[in-house]
């Protein structure tokens, strides 16, 4: 007969793990591969540029790195957003001519808003595609004075 766990390990094992669950993002996709998976959430990043030009992504949390995208039609990654809050993917967009950032994702303006979050990049900004159908949430680029106090890409 195998010994039986002792009683504490059981519980700090079953502690981590439920912490864990609740506590990571949860990713599905890195740059190669568009991935909708069983996460709570969507983010899709259309490249909506004149034709031919091809947009340079790269996105991050605090705890990934989702590589450099070079996006010609549309590129997306799942998640599911920390339990506790404060989920933040940030991206830099590299034009040609403009380099530009943007948090593509923030839990708390965005989670009661969207779980297909789906945006579309111009050089004037992202704008999110609403219930209505059309992509008329737009929002200004992060100032680039926040570049100071946030991690370069
Ligand atoms: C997320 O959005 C909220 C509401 O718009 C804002 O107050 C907060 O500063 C944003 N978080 C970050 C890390 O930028």
């Amino acid at each position: 007969m195998p010994p039986l766990l002792p009683i504490t390990t059981v519980i700090v094992t079953l502690a981590l793990f439920i912490f864990k669950y609740l506590n990571n993002v949860d990713i599905g996709a890195i740059c190669a591969t568009t991935m909708k998976t069983s996460a709570t959430t969507y983010v899709e990043i259309n490249n909506n540029l004149p034709a031919e030009i091809t947009l340079k992504v790269h996105c991050k949390s605090k705890d990934d790195d989702l590589g450099i995208c070079d996006i010609t039609q549309f590129w997306g990654f799942s998640f599911t957003p920390n339990f506790f809050g404060g989920t933040l993917f940030f991206c830099s967009f590299t034009l040609p001519g403009q380099f530009e950032w943007f948090d593509i994702y923030n839990q708390t303006r965005d989670f009661f808003y969207c779980n297909d979050c789906i945006w579309t990049i111009s050089r004037d900004g992202p704008c999110l595609l609403t219930n209505y159908g059309d992509f008329d949430s737009c929002y200004s680029w992060n100032p680039s004075t926040q570049l100071i106090t946030k991690p370069l890409m």
